[in-house]
């Protein structure tokens, strides 16, 4: 067998390599996995974390996927909607905070009602960016409300403004497809399939946005294979940008029974999983999540250490934070205000790198696209 340290030094990765990178729990293999990874990210990326101000919109939802706590069928959650204005004023924190971008999301639905204001939302945002702050394209805007038709999006896309730093994030959760339909399953009926998410990914390509999928990582009944097939299906659905944390039981969600990994594998599995997707993605962008945060407190850091470029420090106002639990103890519920201005600090402190303040931070998968087009260079300011 190869030596680890040859595997390491590899850009093409075989099935079979990916899955040694995946598999290793010996703690210096990791610790090399690790430090390859965040070498070539800064090799990539330079040593910049670009932040997203996440918004949790509403937790109201029209399906039932078994591992969310936020899932319609979950009679105890408390249900809500943000208005305008606190949408408006968590915004603004945000790019007071010098955060280029913000990223809009809530539970799924696709009534008009719905579609009219989150149009009304985004075109509010790209308004307040270019009046109050005077960002003259309009900040980025990552709009993560499930799958849509191909009209909301380009509605949505025309209302938000600024197609440089336009972005859509979508999780297939697992290429695994019974896995997926087992997890789409809620109330006894499937309500979701999988060529439905790769339609809307390839929707939402052509509509212009930047695409961003992702997967649970340590989903029960989910295999390493499966992880390395997650892999390979990103880089056939040449993605711009990733979102990937733990699978974690959530009383709410209906997959209680199943239990979830024991939490030092699980971290582990899911820092291997983001350095391996990093050395065989080197150009997309990969966020550090909430999930990781919740799994151990300082792991987001982790996730820097381990290929991560991207942070979305939740702004959501305090009223509403707790009843976004998708899963359980979720991070940040109770943090005050203040609490994003520690993550910065713990970040540079832990990582060496800096942030990436007033930047709309497209990942160079997208840039490079875009200039093989001969378009016009898209994002003058990354
Ligand atoms: N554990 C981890 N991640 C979850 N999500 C939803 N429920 C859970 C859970 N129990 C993630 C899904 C979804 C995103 C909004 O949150 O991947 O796409």
């Amino acid at each position: 067998m190869k030596p680890f340290a040859e595997l390491l030094q590899q850009t093409d990765f075989s099935d079979a390599d990916l899955l040694r990178l995946l598999k290793t729990s010996d703690p210096l293999e990791c610790q090399a996995l690790y430090a390859e990874a965040f070498k070539r990210t800064t090799q990539v990326h330079g040593n910049v974390i670009y932040f997203r101000g996440l918004i949790e919109i509403s937790n109201i939802c029209t399906y039932d996927c078994r591992y969310c706590g936020i899932r319609k069928g979950n009679l105890a959650a408390r249900r809500y909607t943000l208005s305008i204005d606190e949408i408006l004023e968590a915004a603004r924190y945000a790019l007071k905070a010098g955060y280029g971008s913000v990223a809009l999301q809530s539970g799924e639905r696709d009534d008009p009602k719905f579609i009219d204001f989150i149009e009304e939302v985004c075109a509010a945002i790209h308004d307040m960016s270019v009046r109050e702050f005077g960002i003259a394209e309009g900040c980025g805007m990552t709009l993560s409300f499930g799958e849509q038709s191909l009209e909301t999006y380009e509605r949505w896309a025309a209302a938000a403004g600024n197609r440089n730093a336009l972005r859509y994030l979508l999780r297939i959760e697992t290429s695994n497809q019974k896995l997926f339909s087992h997890l789409h399953s809620g109330q006894g009926r499937a309500q979701k399939t999988y060529a439905a998410r790769l339609q809307a990914l390839s929707d939402l390509r052509s509509t212009g946005y930047q695409v961003g999928t992702g997967v649970m990582i340590g989903i029960p009944g989910q295999s390493e294979e499966d992880l390395v097939r997650d892999i390979l299906t990103f880089k056939e659905l040449d993605v711009d940008m990733l979102g990937m944390g733990p699978y974690l039981v959530s009383q709410g969600g209906a997959m209680v029974e199943e239990g979830m990994m024991h939490k030092d594998a699980l971290l582990r599995l899911t820092r291997n999983m983001l350095s391996t997707t990093r050395l065989a993605l080197p150009t997309v962008n990969i966020a550090a999540t909430t999930a990781l945060e919740t799994l151990e407190s300082g792991a987001r850091t982790l996730g820097v250490l381990s290929g991560c470029n991207v942070m979305m420090p939740n702004v959501t106002p305090q009223r509403t934070r707790a009843s976004y639990q998708l899963y359980d103890n979720k991070q940040g519920t109770e943090s005050d205000p203040d609490s994003n201005v520690q993550l910065e600090a713990e970040l540079i402190a832990n990582t060496g790198r800096a942030i990436g303040r007033h930047l709309f931070g497209s990942s160079v998968h997208f840039r490079s696209r875009q200039k093989t087009k001969k378009t016009k260079a898209a994002d003058a300011r990354p």
